[in-house]
């Protein structure tokens, strides 16, 4: 069947989209648009048209796998046009989503109803792109100028109320009823005299066109989300073209740096990173029958930095806690820290004081083990020793309902160990959230090796529904991100050894695009970790900082030292002890290149990304990448380590690592994997 059918209704014809899953906007949908609207202009018994979309959403895109293809006519810019210029009045009959592609067919339709739930948006930045349908200069001629530059940008939908409001849709459509609603509002628009055609309006435009201030201050405003993307700059150049020219060279404008961007490396970068967060959803070898465990309620045990930041997931998310600690001053402190976290939410307007409410009464705070016996899935979040976590594995094994999920947010510890002290080891997993728990979208599901496939295909799903973004790992130390952080980490410390400053090691990373350098994240974090003035023995740079005073941002001076604003810059006194130990070392001392630092630092990680695929413990490169773009703020224009390896080219990888044996040690092995892929010149990804 086609994937455009048509529907009489009277005298409007309804043009139905059904190309699941998302309606894209690929080439059958195209053509069989440009007839549908074609067979409308040509009959005379139809006043009016409607397109609408079956399935569970309107049009959500152009089809991105079309991407870097041979294009296929009609193209998208021709088929709105074609919507435009229709003499019969089309409205666009919207629920779901209507996203890049799908919003600027909507913006070709004259008229544009919505259900309540609806979201409209134009997420191409988000893919290294810029909407390349008209979508720049439609939605500031229908929205207004600032909006459509903030949703053009930031790519983020707007719902249909605030739709409404800033006049991008016309009317709201009951939620059961857009079919019947959209053809009622079809007749009505059918007995006007004009209808509004989004290329030709000047009346949202005007005011910027007085102001054109309004770019520049909106760049300022953004810099840093701007700061290393080609896209957001490109987006605001267009809509600036949209208020500056006349409608047809804007959209030559935007065509032209559409074609510049999609042919570019952070577009395909972008593009590799959208597939690979639904590629990193699904699980090698679990029959799709897998029956799921259903989870009711969520035990919490620990409530600290992680224990409190993992229950707010579930809260959020309309999940009971119970939360679980040794003591009473601590169980109050943790639940007073998720109060605060929700009331500053709500400060912030992001959250209602009686969403706050809501969640905070599915709460229980308790001392006693016992109550968790109904949970579902317990989660512990105590401290990181193995003896304690075994301990706590057999408690909860005898405490615990039969059939619920045990796991643990350990950041290093072998799962197996612990599953190895209960009769259910097939419930146990590890579940390593990312702190702040409550922020940060990676969750490191941790496959044992007895895991069972029920229990794993159960916490993914919940890792969606508490808007997580959940990557698969084996059980080896630090798993698969911090376990590639290690080795960055030890030659970082080195670098410093050998004559870089820190703060040549930290640009060497921001200029990449990394939001901190590894020294710039040490002090954020605290130096004093782990660390106590009892056991400090003066042996290592960051014993010697603590036992200074020098604990990181928080007593303002670390490697850094701080104003009151927490802006950091170099300090003397942390050169003077570096200085000292790299004097103690004996290492020769010299300069380092921004490209000698980056290298050093880099592809040592790809090397143990490389040794963490070919042992198995990532089922994919690309969930590599997924890793570390969500869980350490690895840029995203670059697609991840192992697609930025790609793109260098692993021979380039190669080569640099062998040049610096020397100075990464006997300890350093290069990959199997790399070698055998670089001299084969073959790819990650
Ligand atoms: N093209 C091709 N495939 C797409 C697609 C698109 N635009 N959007 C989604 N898909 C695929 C996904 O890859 C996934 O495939 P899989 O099942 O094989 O993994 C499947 O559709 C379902 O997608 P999700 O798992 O993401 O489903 P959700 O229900 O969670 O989300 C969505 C639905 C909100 C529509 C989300 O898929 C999404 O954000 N899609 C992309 C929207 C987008 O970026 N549109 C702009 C495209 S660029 C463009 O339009 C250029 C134009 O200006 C010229
Ligand atoms: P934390 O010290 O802030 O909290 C641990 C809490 O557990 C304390 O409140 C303590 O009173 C409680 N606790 C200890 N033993 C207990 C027991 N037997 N029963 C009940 N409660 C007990 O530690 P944090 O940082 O929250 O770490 C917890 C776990 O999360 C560790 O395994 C750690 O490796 C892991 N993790 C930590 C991250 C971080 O950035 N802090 C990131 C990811 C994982």
């Amino acid at each position: 069947m086609s994937v455009i059918t048509t529907q009489r209704v009277g005298d409007i014809l309804v043009i139905i989209s059904d190309n699941p899953p998302v309606n894209a906007l690929g080439h059958a949908v195209r053509a069989g648009l440009a007839a549908a609207i074609s067979e409308a202009a040509g009959d005379d018994g139809i006043k009016a048209v409607v397109i609408r979309c079956d399935g569970r959403t309107f049009f959500a895109g152009a089809d991105i796998t079309e991407f870097g293809k041979p294009p296929l006519a009609p193209s998208l810019p021709d088929v709105v046009d074609a919507i435009e210029q229709c003499p019969k009045p089309v409205v666009a009959a919207i629920h779901g989503t209507a996203l890049g592609g799908g919003l600027e067919v909507a913006l070709g339709c004259h008229y544009r109803i919505v259900v309540p739930s609806a979201r409209l948006g134009l997420p191409e930045v988000k893919l290294g792109l810029l909407p390349g349908a008209g979508g720049t200069q439609r939605l500031p001629r229908v929205a207004g100028v600032a909006d459509a530059l903030s949703m053009i940008v930031t790519g983020d939908p707007v719902d249909a109320a605030r739709a409404m409001e800033i006049g991008l849709v016309d009317r709201l459509a009951g939620a059961d009823t857009l079919a019947e609603d959209a053809i009622a509002f079809a007749r009505d628009v059918a007995a006007r005299a004009g209808h509004p055609v989004s290329s030709l309006r000047t009346d949202r435009i005007a005011e910027a066109a007085n102001h054109p201030q309004v770019f520049d201050k909106f760049i300022a405003e953004n810099a840093r989300r701007l700061k290393g993307f080609d896209a957001p700059k490109a987006c605001v150049e267009a809509v600036r073209a949209a208020v500056d020219r006349p409608f047809d060279e804007g959209i030559r404008l935007e065509r032209e740096l559409f074609m510049k961007l999609v042919s570019g490396t952070q577009s395909k970068a972008m593009r590799h990173l959208f597939f690979a967060e639904r590629q990193a959803a699904k699980i090698d070898g679990i029959p799709a029958d897998t029956p799921m465990i259903d989870i009711a309620r969520v035990g919490i045990l620990g409530a600290g930095t992680m224990g409190g930041g993992i229950a707010m997931n579930f809260l959020s998310a309309g999940l009971p806690v119970t939360l679980v600690e040794r003591e009473q001053a601590a169980l109050d402190r943790g639940v007073a820290t998720i109060r605060k976290n929700y009331e500053r939410t709500a400060a912030r307007g992001r959250m209602t004081a009686e969403q706050v409410e809501a969640a905070m009464v599915l709460l229980t705070p308790t001392l006693a083990y016992e109550d968790l016996a109904d949970c579902d899935l317990v989660i512990e979040a105590v401290f990181e020793l193995m003896e304690i976590k075994k301990e706590v594995f057999r408690r909860l094994d005898a405490i615990v309902k039969p059939g619920a999920i045990l796991a643990s947010n350990t950041s290093y510890l072998d799962i197996d160990e612990m599953a190895a002290e209960t009769k259910r080891p097939e419930a146990v997993v590890g579940l390593h959230f990312f702190s702040p728990a409550n922020i940060m979208r990676l969750l490191e599901v941790v496959r044992g090796a007895r895991t069972s496939p029920s229990v794993l295909k159960t916490v993914m799903a919940l890792a969606k529904k508490i808007g997580k973004i959940a990557v698969v790992s084996g059980v080896c130390p630090g798993f698969i991100g911090n376990r590639m952080l290690r080795p960055r980490q030890t030659e970082a410390q080195k670098l410093l050894l050998e004559g870089a400053s820190p703060w040549e090691v930290d640009v060497a990373l921001t200029e990449f695009g990394f939001p901190m350098g590894p020294f710039q994240m040490a002090d954020l974090a605290g130096l004093d970790l782990g660390w106590t003035a009892e056991g400090s023995t003066s042996s290592t740079i960051r014993e010697v900082l603590c036992e200074r005073g020098r604990r990181g941002q928080k007593t303002g001076s670390g490697f850094y030292d701080y104003d009151d604003n927490r802006r950091g810059s170099p300090s003397p006194e942390t050169e003077a002890i570096i200085a000292e130990f790299a004097a103690k070392s004996g290492a020769p001392q010299r300069k380092f290149s921004t490209d000698e630092i980056r290298e050093r630092l880099l592809y040592p990680m790809i090397n143990e990304g490389a040794k963490i695929l070919e042992e198995g413990m990532a089922q994919r490169a690309s969930d590599i990448d997924i890793v570390w773009l969500n869980g350490y703020g690895w840029p995203a224009f670059t697609g991840g380590p192992m697609f930025w390896a790609d793109t260098i080219g692993l021979k380039t990888v190669l080569d640099g690592l062998e040049r610096q044996a020397d100075a990464l040690g006997p300890d350093f092995t290069v990959s199997a994997l790399l070698r055998r892929k670089a001299d084969a010149g073959e790819n990650f990804n």
